[in-house]
């Protein structure tokens, strides 16, 4: 069954393309993924969006299919779209937070993951705190595994609802610049972004407090080498830049991506306080005005309006905060299409 049968809509702008196979069961970051992946995951997305649009949103893609959402750490906006993904998609979606699990019992991890592979999921979408989580799963489970947010790790579809937004306002990912400010040692959201828009062409500058964005940061987010053979040999980004100051990195930007002061994981003081933290490091309209005219706006969510992001640049034209949420549905929808077997779109 083709793609378009599957979303089943007439209207579908998806008549003319081709179909890839997406050769991943599942989705454990950006960094491994090829920009070719990565756009072919942008594309079906796309296909799904209209779907959100319907007086009736479901279609029986994945009909007889289970998905469960095992979410350790608090999640709105995520958990919530991969909820509502699966379902539009006719999927039967479970969810178990950490409260209604028996880890609170006692039980490893591991023990409760192959208790619920035991149920034969097509798909199990995990949350954790803890880095490398995703990864251990995928190593025992049968289901395909999607990493919806591992400690400071990744967050492979928040980047990708990002790039989706940034490619439905700017038409094209390659040659832009794009600002990721604010706390970046504990953001799984700013590593993913690195990886995609440098992978798409964009280049990236960092900034923060010199606490919350090393110096030698850029040495840390590595990538392939072109000319090695050996898989595991990495250089540094040269797309990627760590900017001294957040009015540098915002100067010229087409893109300005404010992160979230992670208040939960920092057990030390990384600055004096929140009210220092706004004065010094918000996203400000007189900051704003540094970035190109056209320049837009993201914030992954949940905000600290006033600390982070004023709420005059949150509540502004320029910021697509709530597309970001938008598309994360479409995304998702996307995701759990492909992890479960389906064909990427190719424009
Ligand atoms: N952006 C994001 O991951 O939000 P939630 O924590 O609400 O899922």
């Amino acid at each position: 069954m083709t793609l378009e049968q599957r979303i089943r809509n007439p209207q579908s702008a998806i008549r003319n393309q081709q179909e890839k196979p997406f050769k991943r069961r599942d989705l454990l970051g950006i960094r491994n993924l090829t920009a070719a992946e990565i756009t072919g995951i942008l594309d079906t997305a796309e296909n799904f969006r209209e779907i959100s649009t319907r007086e009736i949103k479901k279609v029986p893609t994945l009909r007889g299919k289970t998905v469960i959402n095992l979410f350790f750490e608090s999640s709105t906006r995520t958990r919530t779209s991969f909820e509502l993904a699966a379902k539009r998609l006719s999927a039967d979606a479970v969810n178990i937070s950490i409260s209604s699990s028996s880890v609170s019992k006692g039980e490893t991890l591991l023990d409760t993951a192959l208790n619920l592979d035991a149920m034969a999921p097509d798909c199990i979408v995990v949350r954790h705190s803890s880095a490398g989580v995703p990864h251990q799963l995928a190593k025992v489970s049968r289901a395909a595994i999607v990493n919806a947010g591992d400690g400071a790790n990744e967050h492979p579809t928040q980047a990708l609802l990002d790039a989706m937004t940034i490619r439905e306002h700017k038409k094209k990912i390659k040659g832009l610049s794009v600002a990721i400010l604010g706390d970046i040692l504990h953001s799984r959201v700013a590593r993913s972004n690195i990886h995609l828009l440098t992978k798409l062409g964009a280049s990236v500058r960092v900034a923060g407090p010199g606490t919350l964005v090393p110096a030698d940061f850029a040495h840390l987010i590595t990538v392939a080498e072109p000319a090695s053979k050996n898989p595991q040999s990495a250089i540094r980004n040269p797309q990627l830049q760590v900017m001294p100051k957040v009015e540098d990195a915002i100067e010229g930007a087409d893109v300005v991506m404010i992160l979230r002061i992670q208040r939960e994981r920092q057990d030390s003081a990384y600055f004096p306080t929140l009210r220092e933290y706004a004065i010094h490091y918000g996203l400000t309209n007189e900051r704003l005005a540094l970035a190109k005219k056209d320049a837009i706006v993201l914030h992954p969510g949940p905000m600290n309006r006033g600390i982070e992001i004023s709420s005059e640049v949150a509540d502004s034209s320029r910021s697509l905060i709530l597309d970001q949420v938008k598309y994360g549905v479409a995304v998702r929808m996307a995701v759990l299409y492909l992890s479960t077997g389906g064909t990427m779109a190719s424009s």
